[in-house]
């Protein structure tokens, strides 16, 4: 049986993810800030019959990643899946005004964490049969993709464009091993960061529907495909 761990997971696409994978009797462990207080993550578990667990992890936060690491010991992965993320602290940065504590906080949760998680977890994805690190990345990383809006992301668009250029390394260095890369967008969609106007908007996928692509290029992800820059549906994005 296929283990995931996701990172994230009591909310949008983490926990679209999560039901996902339970859906096609994967062995999950979703991991969020607080397990105690995340509802439908709670649901899920009592609803999967014990293929679901719940794992407490700040992203954010060293100990936590050291505590994770400590819960699970040795157990292999499959697949790690480092989806959480956020949209800036605060959103809007722009090159009128750049928040500098809030601009490191966004590299230290979308750039930084998912290379430190995935290093504490290494020696479990190498005891795994797929051994496949995903990140969940943005096309707001691309400067050959959807640069001509929202100007005002500045640190969001630096943090994902730092994560994947952090993925596309281990990519590289961890090839030998034989652990495969993914780097997916997961489509514009409607979930909190995707904010009201996705909601809205008849251009957003649902957070079920993107999980269930994602799943399917995490299930296509060859050495071939490691380290590149893919879409939900397959399409490679520019840098
Ligand atoms: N929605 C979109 O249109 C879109 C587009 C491109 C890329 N993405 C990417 O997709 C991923 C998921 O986004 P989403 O749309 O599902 O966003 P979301 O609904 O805002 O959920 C974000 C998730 O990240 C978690 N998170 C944030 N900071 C954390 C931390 N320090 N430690 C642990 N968990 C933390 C949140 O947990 P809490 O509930 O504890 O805050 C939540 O589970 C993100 O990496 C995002 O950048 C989304």
């Amino acid at each position: 049986m296929t283990r995931v761990l996701i990172t994230g997971a009591n909310r949008g696409i983490g926990l679209a993810l999560a039901r996902q994978y339970a859906a096609d009797s994967a062995e999950v462990i979703a991991c969020c800030r607080n397990p105690s207080t995340a509802r439908a993550l709670r649901e899920l578990v009592a609803s999967t019959g014990g293929k679901v667990r719940t794992l407490p992890l700040d992203v954010a936060d060293d100990a936590s990643i050291a505590s994770l690491k400590r819960a699970i010991g040795d157990l292999p992965l499959d697949v790690l899946i480092n989806n959480a993320g956020i949209n800036g602290t605060p959103k809007a940065q722009s090159a009128e005004r750049i928040d500098v504590e809030g601009w490191m906080t966004t590299m230290r949760i979308n750039a930084l964490a998912p290379i430190l998680i995935a290093q504490a977890l290494r020696d479990n994805l190498l005891r795994g049969s797929d051994k496949k690190l995903v990140a969940i990345s943005s096309d707001y990383a691309s400067t050959g993709t959807n640069y001509g809006s929202s100007r005002d992301r500045y640190a969001y668009r630096a943090s994902k464009a730092a994560l994947n250029n952090g993925m596309r390394g281990l990519a590289r260095d961890w090839a030998d091993d034989g652990i495969l890369v993914g780097i997916l967008y997961p489509g514009w969609v409607r979930t909190d960061m995707g904010g009201e106007r996705a909601a809205a908007s008849p251009n957003s996928i649902s957070a079920e529907h993107s999980a269930l692509c994602l799943t399917r290029r995490i299930a296509e992800l060859t050495p071939a495909t490691s380290g590149a820059f893919l879409d939900y549906n397959g399409e490679t994005l520019d840098w």
